[in-house]
């Protein structure tokens, strides 16, 4: 239920202003003025029935709040949830496999444990779980790739229902070159997306995304019924796999011959849309760059993933000069984390290795209010402007030794945005709230006792 009873909550506040947007964030660190963001050092928030309600400086707010009750994060910081553009939610269990590029790891990892969400129990389990973790990361709002089978699919908008979040996913679809445990035909892939658009899209906070793996494990008819729905239910959201690895490119060319590029065959099924979420765009060709501007799609920039299985380097500087409808995504599965912090760190680094220096508003813009304007969901979620949604996380900056003292370093809040960007993980995430309602709430510290054998060795005296 939701709670209508207004609630304070003061803390630090930082949110971006409707008004900011990539093309006018400066390039540079430190030099993003207050006509693009909202700090403030001792803030209130006020929440009711499910939105934001109000928010200002504590000194401007003191009258308001009288007589509301107010939870009291001092010292935290107060901010919206994170958007993780890019996510399979059926791969905890292959998370930290070794040894293998992009193909050779779909073969070896992926498929063998995406097949063992036939069983609905292990789904909804697994699926549970990952949601669980999700939140304990302070990701509010996901674009995610779903299991492969109706049940598993339909639990996980189930769950994601009873959370109340606002969320994008659905059954991830492919008709060939994968084994038989995980192979549906054609008009079985269909039928599925079909069932679940009828039941889930649009229902609350859910929206339904048509999912085909990519294009190597999709038929030309699958990709040609992907586009027929989508013409259907034209507010559908589309997400797939798109230049990610060089062996993957050589394979899409042999698969569609007739094709200019891996991005026309997407565009010739008419999957090349502004609700599109591409994965990873890593070698993208001009062509390829000029029909993403044209259509307005969405990339997912995942460099966890792209380093873990060696795919390359994401080329920002060049991107940016045709689109700017950036996100990034914790790729979870090739991923090994789903913390935003770290996706944002990671970003800094690959940009760093190509001389491009990322400045820490841009990044958190990004995985906030970015993701949330280029999903078009940005008169929902994505800052604290009244009325919005009140899905917000509360930050603790100083969550680890390391981090207290580096935190009373910190002077600005560029500053406390690098170090929490660049050191930060799922401690520093003390409570997430979804809908103006706790989601999660981190324990206090709990002494783990693990347990391992001891083996006796024997000791040779010479
Ligand atoms: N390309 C096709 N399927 C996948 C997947 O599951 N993960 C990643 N990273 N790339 C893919
Ligand atoms: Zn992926």
């Amino acid at each position: 239920m939701t709670n209508h009873k207004k609630i304070a909550y003061r803390g630090s506040i930082f949110y971006f202003r409707d008004s900011a947007n990539f093309a006018n964030l400066p390039r540079a660190d430190k030099t993003a003025g207050k006509e693009h963001y909202v700090y403030h050092e001792d803030g209130i928030l006020i929440v009711e029935a499910g939105k934001v309600k109000d928010v200002g400086s504590y000194a401007d707010m003191k009258k308001k709040i009288d007589h509301i009750k107010i939870v009291d994060y001092t010292g935290k910081l107060i901010t919206p949830g994170f958007i993780d553009t890019h996510q399979h939610a059926a791969q905890s269990a292959i998370v930290a496999a070794y040894g293998e590029k992009l193909l050779g790891w779909l073969d070896q990892y992926v498929f063998p444990s995406e097949s063992t969400y036939r069983d609905p129990h292990i789904a909804k389990k697994e699926l549970n779980f990952f949601l669980d973790q999700l939140l304990m990361n302070g990701t509010t709002t996901a674009v995610s790739y779903g299991p492969l089978f109706y049940e598993a699919t339909d639990i996980f908008f189930e769950e994601l229902n009873r959370r109340k979040m606002r969320f994008i996913t659905g059954n991830i679809m492919m008709d060939r070159n994968s084994p038989d445990t995980l192979c549906l035909s054609t008009q079985e892939n269909y039928d599925i997306a079909k069932k679940l658009i009828k039941k889930w899209h649009n229902k609350g906070r859910l929206s339904f995304c048509l999912s085909p793996r990519f294009a190597i494990s999709c038929s030309d008819k699958l990709l040609e019924l992907c586009g027929s729905l989508k013409k259907e239910h034209p507010d559908l959201y589309i997400q797939t796999h798109l230049d990610e690895n060089v062996n993957e490119i050589k394979e899409v060319k042999k698969l569609f011959p007739w094709s200019k590029n891996y991005l026309d065959v997407y565009d010739h099924f008419g999957l090349n849309d502004k609700r599109s979420v591409f994965g990873h765009c890593i070698h993208m060709t001009d062509p390829e760059l000029e029909m993403l501007k044209k259509s307005h799609a969405v990339i997912s920039w995942c460099p966890i993933s792209n380093n873990f299985l060696g795919s390359g380097l994401f080329n920002i500087e060049n991107v940016t000069k045709y689109t700017t409808n950036i996100t990034l995504g914790s790729d979870w599965g090739g991923g090994n984390t789903l913390s935003m912090f770290a996706v944002m760190d990671e970003a800094y680094k690959v940009s760093m290795l190509q001389n491009y220096k990322l400045a820490s508003m841009v990044r958190w813009f990004f995985a906030t209010l970015g993701a949330a304007r280029a999903l078009q969901i940005d008169d929902k979620v994505g800052n604290f402007e009244i009325g919005k949604e009140a899905d917000f996380i509360v930050v603790d900056p100083a969550a680890t030794l390391y981090m207290r003292y580096r935190r009373e370093k910190v002077t600005d809040i560029f500053e406390l945005l690098f170090i929490l960007m660049t050191l930060g993980c799922d401690p520093n995430i003390h409570a997430t709230y979804i809908y103006g309602e706790p989601a999660y709430i981190k324990k206090e510290k709990q002494a783990v006792t693990v347990k391992v054998a001891h083996h006796k060795e024997k000791m040779t005296h010479k």
